[in-house]
C-alpha cells in the first residue's frame, strides 16, 4: 500500500480528485487533499481554462494549509527538479508565493519562467490556516530533462509536494531562504475536474488579468 493512501485511509481522509467551487473566486477547481501526517492534509485546487490554446496557458491555483505548516511546494512536474516549483509561506495575514527551479537536491533558486499573481481573493490566515489563490503564467508548460512538457487540461497527471514546519526566514520576501522540507510525497490530480469556461471573465472579476501566459499573448486582446 502506497504510503499516501495509507496515511489517507488512517486519517479518514478522502482520496481522489473531485471537483470544488470556490464561492469566493467564483472559480471551479480539481481538488485533491495531500495528507501530510495521520490527522492532517494541505489541500491543492486547480482551476484551469475549458479552452486553453495549445501552447502555454494560464492556470489559478490555491491551497489551504494547516498553520502548523511554515512552507509548503508544488511540484508541477512531479519531482523536485527541472520542473516548476510553486513555494508558499504565511506572511501576515496573506501568503507569499514564490517561483522556484532546483537542477538538483539542493535549495531552489528563483525560476523567471513561471509568474505568479494573488486574486483580490482567496488569500487570508485564521486561526487554523493559510490559504492563497494566486494566477500563474509558466506553471503548465517549462523545458524539463527530457524536453518540453505540457500538462494538458483534461488529464490526470502526477504532481509532487513538500512541506516544513520550519518557517521562512524572511515571510515578506518572495526570494526568501527556507528550510529543507520532511518527506516529500505525490498525487495525481485529475485536472479535467476543474475546468473553467469562463476563465478570463473570472480572473477579471477577482482583478486579475489573463495575459502573459509565456511566450505567447492567450486569449486576445483584453
Ligand atoms: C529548501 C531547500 C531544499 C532542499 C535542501 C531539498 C533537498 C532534497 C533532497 C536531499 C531530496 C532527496 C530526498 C531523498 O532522496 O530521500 C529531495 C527530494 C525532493 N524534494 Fe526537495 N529540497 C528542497 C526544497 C524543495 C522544494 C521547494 C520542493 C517543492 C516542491 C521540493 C520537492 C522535492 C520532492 C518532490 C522530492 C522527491 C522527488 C525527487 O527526488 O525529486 N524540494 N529534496
Ligand atoms: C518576486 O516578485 C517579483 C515582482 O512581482 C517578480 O518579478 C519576481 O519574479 C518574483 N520572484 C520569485 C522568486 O517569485
Ligand atoms: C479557516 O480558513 C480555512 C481556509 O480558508 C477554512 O477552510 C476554515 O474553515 C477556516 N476556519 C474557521 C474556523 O473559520
Amino acid at each position: 500500500m502506497k504510503l499516501s493512501f495509507a496515511l489517507a485511509a488512517l486519517a479518514g481522509l478522502a482520496e481522489g480528485t473531485i471537483t470544488y467551487v470556490d464561492q469566493e473566486t467564483g472559480f471551479t477547481f480539481s481538488e485533491y487533499k495531500a495528507a501530510y501526517s495521520l490527522t492532517a492534509n494541505i489541500v491543492f485546487r486547480f482551476a484551469l481554462p475549458s479552452n486553453a490554446p495549445s501552447g502555454p496557458y494560464n492556470a489559478v491555483i490555491q491551497t489551504v494549509v494547516p498553520n502548523q505548516l511554515g512552507w509548503i511546494g508544488l511540484a508541477w512536474g512531479g519531482n523536485m527538479v527541472r520542473n516548476p516549483l510553486t513555494v508558499a509561506y504565511p506572511n501576515g495575514q496573506k501568503a507569499t508565493v514564490s517561483s522556484r527551479w532546483a537542477t538538483g537536491h539542493t535549495t531552489p533558486t528563483s525560476y523567471t519562467g513561471a509568474t505568479y499573481t494573488l486574486l483580490n481573493a482567496g488569500n487570508k490566515v485564521n486561526g487554523s490556516h493559510w490559504q492563497f489563490t494566486a494566477k500563474c503564467s509558466g506553471c503548465t508548460t517549462w523545458t524539463g530533462t527530457s524536453g518540453s512538457v505540457r500538462i494538458a487540461p483534461t488529464s490526470s497527471s502526477r504532481l509532487a509536494f513538500a512541506y516544513s514546519t520550519g518557517k521562512a526566514s524572511t515571510p515578506s520576501s518572495n526570494t526568501s531562504s527556507i528550510p529543507v522540507h520532511d518527506t516529500p510525497n505525490y498525487f495525481t490530480n485529475d485536472f479535467s475536474q476543474g475546468l473553467n469556461p469562463n476563465f478570463d471573465a473570472l480572473l477579471q472579476r477577482n482583478g486579475v488579468s489573463d495575459t502573459g501566459a509565456g511566450a505567447v499573448f492567450v486569449d486576445g486582446p483584453l
